[in-house]
C-alpha cells in the first residue's frame, strides 16, 4: 500500500528553476564564466554551495572561501529579487488540484528540498498548508544526489521510503529517490530524467490515483 509522497519544491511545485538559473547566470557573468542551459540541468537539486563549486569548475576558477561566501550570498539577493515578487500564480500548472487530492486520499505528505528558502516560497505560494513535514536545505548536510533529505522525510512521516514516492525535476534528485529506495517520478522532459519509474511533463497530466496504479501499489 502507498503511505506518502514526497516533493520536490524548485521545478516541480514551483517555477522557480528559471529563476535560480537567471541569478547563476549574472553571478557567473560576473567573474567571466559562460555556462549553458544544458549544463545548468546538472546545477538542479544541488546545493548553493556545490552549485557555485561547479560553476567555478567549468570555468577552471579556483578562490578563497571567504569569496565563494560573498558570491553564494549574491546569486541568494539577485534569486530573492524574483521570490519576493512571487505570489500563488507561480505554482505550476496542475500543482494545487494534484495536492488537493493528494489530501483527499489522505496521503502523508513532505517536502523534500535542497534550498534554504523553501519555507518562504512556500508561504508566498500559499501551499505551507499541504504539508505535514517540511525537509529543506537548512536541515540537510548532504547534498542530492545523496538520499538524505528523502530518508530524513520519510521519517519524519513515519513511512517506509519502498511504499513512498518521489516526484522530482533534477537528475540528481531522480538518483537520490532511487538511492534511498523510493519510486520515483521525473517531472520534465525525458531526455533529463531517463532513469525515473515514470516521466511526466506536468503535474497536470496524471492525478495521483493513476500514477499510484501505474507504479504497481
Ligand atoms: C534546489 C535547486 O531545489 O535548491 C537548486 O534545484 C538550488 O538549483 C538549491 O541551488 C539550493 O537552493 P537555495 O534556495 O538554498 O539557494
Ligand atoms: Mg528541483
Amino acid at each position: 500500500m502507498i503511505q506518502a509522497f514526497i516533493f520536490d519544491l524548485d521545478g516541480v511545485l514551483v517555477d522557480t528553476a528559471k529563476y535560480h538559473f537567471r541569478a547563476w547566470h549574472r553571478l557567473a557573468k560576473s567573474i567571466d564564466i559562460h555556462f549553458t542551459e544544458e549544463e545548468n540541468e546538472q546545477l538542479k537539486g544541488v546545493s548553493r554551495k556545490e552549485s557555485l563549486e561547479k560553476i567555478m569548475q567549468w570555468g577552471g576558477v579556483s578562490l578563497p572561501e571567504k569569496e565563494k561566501e560573498k558570491l553564494m550570498a549574491l546569486k541568494n539577493a539577485w534569486y530573492l529579487e524574483f521570490v519576493n515578487e512571487m505570489d500563488a500564480s507561480e505554482t505550476l500548472p496542475g500543482v494545487r488540484l494534484f495536492l488537493e487530492e493528494c489530501r483527499a486520499m489522505q496521503l502523508k505528505i513532505a517536502l523534500g528540498s535542497a534550498s534554504k528558502n523553501a519555507v518562504q516560497i512556500l508561504q508566498r505560494t500559499e501551499l505551507s498548508s499541504f504539508f505535514d513535514v517540511v525537509i529543506d536545505g537548512t536541515k540537510t548536510s548532504k547534498s542530492k544526489p545523496h538520499p538524505q533529505v528523502f530518508l530524513m522525510g520519510a521519517e519524519a512521516l513515519d513511512v517506509q521510503p519502498a511504499k513512498s514516492v518521489v516526484f522530482e525535476d533534477s537528475i540528481a534528485g531522480i538518483e537520490a529517490a532511487q538511492r534511498g529506495g523510493f519510486k520515483s517520478v521525473g517531472i520534465g522532459k525525458a531526455q533529463n530524467l531517463g532513469k525515473a519509474d515514470l516521466i511526466l511533463e506536468s503535474l497536470q497530466r496524471k492525478k495521483a490515483s493513476e500514477i499510484i496504479n501505474h507504479l504497481n501499489f
